[in-house]
Order: C-alpha cells, then structure tokens, then sequence
C-alpha cells in the first residue's frame, strides 16, 4: 500500500504595483522545485484594484479561499491614490485583515545579509548580520485600525492596545526561535531582545513585565533590553549582537524597514505571518507603483517568504519533503545572488525579476541534481 502524497492548496493573492510580478516569481520557483507536483494554486482577488473594479478591496470570498487553504501567498498590495473617505488607504485592507481575521499573531521578519550584497553599514559581511525581528501582528497600535475615533474633523484618537494573552504569545514564540537558531552571530549567544518603550508609556511596560515572566520560565535563552529610540542606533551600530528581537506592532513595522536597508533593501525583507492554525507569507515590502509593470522589481524577498512557506508547512505536516524543497530554495536564493549578475536594481545589479527567477530556478535544479547524485 502506497502512502498516499497529500496535496498542498495555496491560495495565491497577487495584489497591485509590483506585487503580480514578484508574486509569479516565487510561484515559478515553487513550480521548479521536487514538490511542485504537491503544490495547487488558486487565485483570489483583493487590493486597490480589485476595489476600483468591484467596489471592495477584499472580498468574502477571498477571505473563504484564505481560510480553507494550507497557505497563503501574497505580492503586495496598495496604490497611495485609492483611499477610504477617512484618507487611510484600501488596498492593503486584505493583508491588515488577514492578520486580525486568521489570527496571525507571529510576524516574523529575518534579517539576513546574504551573498553578493554589500551591506550599507561598513564591514559588514554575509553572515555578520542575521537575526529575527519577531513582530505582534494582532495587537498595538494596529489594533486601533479601523476603530479610531475623528471628532468634527477636530479630534483624532488611536488607541494601543496590548494584552496579557498577546504578549504571553508572541514572548513565547521568541524564545522558541532562539531555541532553534545558532545564537548572535556576534558571540553565539542566543538572546531574546525585548524592544519597548517601558520607560515612557504603561503598555510598553506592561509589555516588558510580562516578557520577563516568560523569559524566568526560559533560563536557558539570554533576556536582553532595549528602547526603540536607542534600537534604531543599535541596529546600524552593532547588529551583530542580535539574535531574536520581539516588539510590539508597530514598532516592528518601523523597525523591520529600517533593519532591510542593513542587508542590502526591502526587496532583501521576507516575512511569515503565522498563528496557530494558519500561514500568510509576503515579503514585508510594499507594491512600489513607481517601478511596477517593468521588469525591475527584486522578487527575491517573495522567493524567500515562499521558501518559509514551504519550511512552516513540512513542519505542521511532518514533511520531510516539503521541508528539503525549502532549503533547495534557499540554497538557490543565495547561490543566484552569489553570481556576477544576481543582483538586481535596488542593490546595485542590473538583472531583471525574470532574470532573477531564471536563475534561481537554474540553481535550484543543480542543487536537486548533485542531492541526487
Ligand atoms: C508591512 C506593511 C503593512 C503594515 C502595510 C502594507 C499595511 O508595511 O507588512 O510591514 O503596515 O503592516
Ligand atoms: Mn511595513
């Protein structure tokens, strides 16, 4: 008796601006690679758009979609003309809603600077700066979204919120990571930064006491602090030092731009957004309209967010498989970017997202072939 191969359903969201360029990126690669015959894909509309076109930025049934597949792979979303009467914008309706709708309370940003890119801070080499921005992605300031008051077009209010239940969560996950990882690159040491303001506002220092409480049950893992102010300077002066950073929402939205312009861009900037039944993956960088439709965009932070989607999925599924096509994936990343034209606009090459994918591809067969060899 044959052991039956499961199939995996990704719902595809493509989104506006560059994201159905990068998004038919890392869909190529996930085509090219030894479980591609496991993988369906199925297509569902959202963004600025999809709300032109059919007067919503997300539908219901995209939202279904989401919900009944194995993973969701999304491009980007968002155009800065197309808002709500309230000015914030609609496109990006479908990733903000996914988070709360799913639950999806571990945003996780790796910070990685990776062959052939020269870092923007000096000396540094691939393997000085990796660590993990570890984002709340349900709670904090983002909470407010939608629910913030403007009086008479006078008065404007958003709320931040935190819980003892989120931060407990999202603490937990931090630990659990650096458990898995190999330590700061700088000493080896493996440590979990909290990143707050607990000096100035009762959140954040609600944040931090509840941090300490999980980190007490974690001995074996460094505990470590840092303001966000003081954080901005650290993360250009001594990324070295860093293994697992958590933080709540909104500081991990600023914090994980500025860290992608340490590892070369944000096109360098994967995310996995998760919760405990569900997976969203998209790289953390937005639509760009400004260079959308011409080639040029670096799909390698979607390429990467699908290879995490891969990772998070052999793991939840016990599948081995799915977890050597991600690392074939990864290998392939870094040995396309190790070439003499692997590198696209934003750091400093002149390969196109189709040249980029190509070559990706071409090395991830290499690499399939000499595992087989
Ligand atoms: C991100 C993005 C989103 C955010 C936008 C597109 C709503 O910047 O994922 O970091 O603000 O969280
Ligand atoms: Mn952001």
């Amino acid at each position: 008796m044959g052991a039956r191969v499961k199939t995996y359903e990704i719902a595809v969201v493509h989104g506006d601006g560059i994201g159905p360029e990068v998004c038919q990126a890392a869909i190529d690669v996930l085509k090219a690679t030894s479980v591609s015959n496991s993988l369906k894909f199925v297509e569902y509309p959202a963004g600025a758009n999809h709300y032109l076109k059919a007067g919503t930025a997300f539908p219901d049934e995209t939202f279904e979609g989401c919900k009944r597949s194995d993973a969701i792979l999304h491009g980007a979303a968002g155009l800065p003309g197309v808002t709500y009467p309230d000015g914030t914008e609609t496109g990006i309706e479908f990733g903000l809603q996914l988070r709360f709708r799913l639950d999806l309370y571990a945003n996780v940003r790796p910070i990685k600077l990776r062959p052939g890119v020269t870092s923007r801070l000096r000396d540094r080499k691939p393997g000085d700066i990796d660590y993990v921005i570890l984002r709340e992605n349900t709670e904090g300031l983002y909470a407010a979204r939608g629910n913030g008051v403007n009086l008479r077009d006078e008065v404007a209010v958003d709320s931040l919120v935190v819980t003892r239940k989120g931060i407990e969560r999202i603490c937990r996950t931090a630990f659990e990571l650096a458990r898995k990882r190999n330590g700061a690159p700088g000493d080896g040491k493996k440590r979990v930064t909290v990143c707050d303001k607990a000096n100035v506002l009762r959140t954040y220092a609600f944040f931090r006491r509840v941090f300490n409480e999980v980190a007490e049950q974690n001995p074996d893992i460094e505990a470590d602090y840092a303001y966000a102010d003081a954080m901005t300077v650290y993360l250009l002066e001594r990324p070295e030092y860093y293994d697992v950073i958590v933080m709540e929402n909104m500081f991990g939205d600023i914090m994980s731009d500025l860290a992608a312009a340490t590892v070369g861009s944000m096109g360098m900037s994967p995310s996995s957004e998760l919760g405990d039944s569900h997976g969203f993956f998209q790289a953390a960088h937005g639509s760009a309209p400004t260079i959308a439709g011409q080639n040029i965009a670096n799909p390698y932070g979607t390429i990467l967010s699908a290879a995490s989607m891969l990772q998070w999925l052999g793991e939840r599924h016990a599948d081995e498989r799915l977890l050597s096509a991600a690392n074939q994936m990864e290998n392939g990343v870094d040995a396309a970017m190790a070439t003499s034209n692997g590198l696209t606009r934003d750091l400093g090459g002149t390969a196109t997202t189709t040249d980029v994918t190509r070559m990706v591809i071409d090395r991830l067969s290499s690499t399939a072939r000499h595992a087989a060899e």
